[in-house]
This record gives structure tokens, sequence and C-alpha cells, in this order.
């Protein structure tokens, strides 16, 4: 079950994962939600990987939302239940200690832009458009849309995007900040490649620590954010890693980082 949910493919230190549901142009349902969780814990635990891509599976869809026709029907508890299921996902991506890439390959909407916003860097195909529509079904965004979504672009283009329900096209969703890169549709695996690639080389314990003092930073006062900073630069002087890197550099040689 949570196979066909969810495509898992390695190549080299970079993990793919595709949630899997195009007939339904991979809209999140609680399976779903449960099966990525599961392997975002796997993808943290194996050593190996040192990049995940995240992106959904046939030509139209990133994800367009979570699934409408689960949630028609729910009580007030479940819908409760439903969008802290989401959170919980969204903030294990958000605090993923390992770079994690949105491939954008279609529409984001709803739960998708969400799950995108979760990750920390987008890649957009050309095609793609981008939203929160949940005002269209009478609901608001659940999965920490209403929060990323400010913190990322800013109240004018928040306000817009979930009052109106009205998607963006991905070159205006680039100058709103949403996303970080727009490629051509038959360019974009090359422009996900090459950012992954660039990633998988860098030192894991350093990216680590970026993406700890950047997620820490954005939630705290200055001077914590400053103080957590200086600490986990400390940190970096008792890895083999930080040794290596400036080592090559007074060798004028490329560095070999080892994650240690
Ligand atoms: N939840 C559940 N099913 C969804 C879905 C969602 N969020 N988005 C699309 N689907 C399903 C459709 O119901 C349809 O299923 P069916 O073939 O069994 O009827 C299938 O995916 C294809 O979607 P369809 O609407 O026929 O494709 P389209 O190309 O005409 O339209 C969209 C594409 C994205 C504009 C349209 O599907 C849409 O508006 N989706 C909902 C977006 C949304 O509101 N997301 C926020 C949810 S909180």
């Amino acid at each position: 079950m949570t196979e066909s949910l969810l495509l898992t493919a390695d190549r080299g230190a970079v993990r793919t994962i595709t949630v899997n549901r195009p007939d339904k142009l991979n809209a999140l349902n609680a399976a779903t939600l449960d099966a990525l969780l599961a392997a975002f814990d796997a993808a943290a635990a194996d050593e190996t990987v040192r990049v995940i891509v995240l992106t959904g599976a046939g030509p139209k869809a990133f994800v367009a939302g979570a699934d409408i026709a689960e949630m028609t029907d729910l009580p007030p508890v479940a819908g409760r239940d439903f969008s802290q299921r989401g959170q919980r996902l969204m903030r294990r991506i958000e605090t993923f200690p390992k770079p994690v890439i949105a491939r954008i390959n279609g529409f984001a909407l709803g739960g998708g832009l969400e799950l995108a916003m979760a990750c920390h860097l987008r890649v957009a195909a050309d095609t793609a458009k981008i939203g929160q529509p949940e005002i269209n079904l009478g609901l608001i965004p659940g999965f920490g849309g209403t929060q990323r979504l400010l913190r990322l672009a800013g109240r004018a283009a928040t306000l817009e995007l979930c009052l109106t329900g009205s998607p963006v096209v991905a070159d205006r969703a680039l100058a709103l900040g949403i996303v970080n890169k727009v490629a051509a549709a038959d360019a974009l695996d090359e422009a996900i490649d090459a950012l992954a690639d660039q990633l998988a080389q860098a030192a894991p314990l350093a990216l680590r620590g970026i993406l700890d003092c950047i997620h820490v930073g954005g939630e705290c006062a200055m001077e914590e954010g400053l103080a957590y900073e200086t600490a986990q630069f400390g940190l970096m002087f008792a890895t083999d890693d930080m040794r290596e890197g400036t080592r090559a550099f007074l060798d004028r040689r490329k560095p070999a980082f080892a994650g240690r």
C-alpha cells in the first residue's frame, strides 16, 4: 500500500521521493501523509542519502492539494486531526537535517503548495500553477499555508493568494519569492539534478548546521539566533569535514567531504 502511494529512487546520494497518485493529481490523503512521514524518517536514518528531491508523478501535478474526497464528510474533530497530521509532516520536512528540494512539475495547490513551502528549496517548471485555493471550498489552508507563505512571501502576497484562491504562474511565484528558480518544463530535470548534485557534494554536517541556524533563527529573537549560530559554528571545528575543506582550499584541491 505504502509503496504504491510513493515511489522512491536513489541516484548516488540523491533520493527522489515521488507522490504517486497521478489519477488524483497526487492529492494528499491521510495514507499518503503517513507514507511521506515514514519515507522522510527512513531518509534521515540512511547515511548514504544526502539530499532529498520531492515531486509528484505524472505530467500535470506536483500535488493538487489535500484530498477533497477524503475531507468532504469529516466531522470537526477529524478535520482538526487531519490538519495536525499534515502539519506534523510539514514540520518534519521543514526541520529535516538534510536539504529537501521541491521539484514542482505542475499544479502545486493547497496542501501541494504547503508541502512545497515546507521544503528548503523550490524549483518550478514554467508550466506550474501555484496557489492556495481552499477559499473556493469554504475552507482555509490547514497544513501551515497561512503561516509559511506569510514568512516566505510577506503579507501582500499571502493575503492575495489565500483570499482570492487564484493561482499564480511560475514566473509570478518567482517574483514573489515563493520559488527559487523556474526552468522550462523540458529542462526541469537538468536544473534539479545540477542543484541536487551541488548539495550532495557539500559538507553534510555544515549543511545541517545552516539548516538548523536558519530554522531556529526564523523563530527567535536576534540575540538568541546569533548565540545559536555561534554554537553551531564552534561545533563545526569538531568535524573532519571542516579540516578537509579548509586544508583543501589551502592545498588548491577539491575537498572530499565524508560527513564526519
Ligand atoms: N483532492 C482530491 N481529488 C483531486 C484533487 C484534490 N485536491 N485535485 C484533483 N483531484 C482529482 C479530480 O477529482 C479528478 O478525479 P476523477 O478523475 O476521479 O474525477 C482527477 O484528480 C483529475 O482532476 P481534474 O479536476 O479532472 O483535472 P483538471 O485538469 O480538469 O483540473 C485542477 C486540475 C488542479 C485545476 C483541479 O483538479 C482542481 O481544482 N483541483 C483541486 C485543487 C484544490 O482545491 N486544492 C486544494 C484542496 S484543499
